[in-house]
């Protein structure tokens, strides 16, 4: 089973509009006629009209870093999926780490935005991925097992065609360490059984499950050669154009 890698740049909070511009402005002619892997970047949610615009002629597609579930309503500082649909963003992260240790996100929210994700045809990138004190205690395997059960709860396999997994360990985002490609894959193999309790096996062959966790350019290809990792979510690696290419191109 080949499975398209997906190369996805998460800024977090960072790049304004002009910065945005600026980064597509260098960045698309060097990736230009790239098609083996699927190029994807999130930008913060007053980027995203500017990032869709930018890149409106290339093969590079834009997601939100976080989404409501609900269409509208009463939810102040909120955004919705039909709201990102509307501008042109065609994928969207869930459960980013930062949300769940930050902002309150919780399995049961992470449930809700990716049905509501699916419900909208965006593309849905679910990260899941152990803390410190989890993966010393012996837990990785659990903490995984719960996220994605809880996660994929109630999605039929024909809604969840789009589904992508993104698995970062917590201790690896932003600190310079990187699970080794080994680490990364036993961990991919946990969760490709998981969907494959919930969706069916054909569906877990096909899911793309990416790496993510201070991937640099020095340590993309090591990643990229595993036949379990199907491509990488970048955060601080993504906001320089030269290191983020030399990634795509691993
Ligand atoms: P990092 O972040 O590449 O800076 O470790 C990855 C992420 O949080 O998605």
């Amino acid at each position: 089973m080949v499975r398209k890698k997906m190369m996805a740049a998460n800024w977090k909070m960072y790049k304004n509009v002009a910065e945005t511009r600026e980064f597509f402005r260098e960045f698309l002619p060097l990736v230009a006629g790239h098609e083996r892997d699927e190029i994807v970047v999130c930008p913060p949610y007053v980027d995203v009209p500017a990032a869709v615009e930018s890149v409106k002629a290339s093969q590079v597609a834009i997601g939100a870093q976080d989404v409501h579930w609900k269409d509208e309503g009463a939810f102040t500082g909120e955004i919705s999926p039909r709201m990102l649909a509307d501008v042109g963003c065609t994928h969207v992260i869930v459960g980013h780490s930062e949300r769940r240790q930050y902002f309150g996100e919780t399995d049961d929210s992470v449930n809700l935005k990716l049905k509501a994700a699916l419900g909208h045809g965006l593309t849905p990138i679910v990260c899941v991925g152990e803390v410190l004190e989890e993966r010393e205690a012996g837990l990785t395997e659990d903490v995984l097992r719960r996220q994605c059960a809880r996660a994929f709860h109630a999605i039929s396999a024909k809604k969840a065609a789009k589904l992508v997994i993104a698995y970062e360990p917590v201790w690896a985002i932003g600190t310079g360490k990187t699970a080794t490609p080994e680490m990364a894959s036993e961990a991919h193999v946990l969760i490709r059984g998981e969907a494959a309790k919930v969706f069916g096996e054909d569906f877990a062959q096909q899911l793309r499950i990416l790496y993510g966790g201070s991937v640099k350019p020095e340590n993309a290809k090591a990643l990229m050669a595993e036949p379990e990792i199907d491509g990488a979510l970048v955060g601080g690696a993504s906001l320089a154009v030269k290191s983020f290419v030399a990634i795509v191109k691993y």
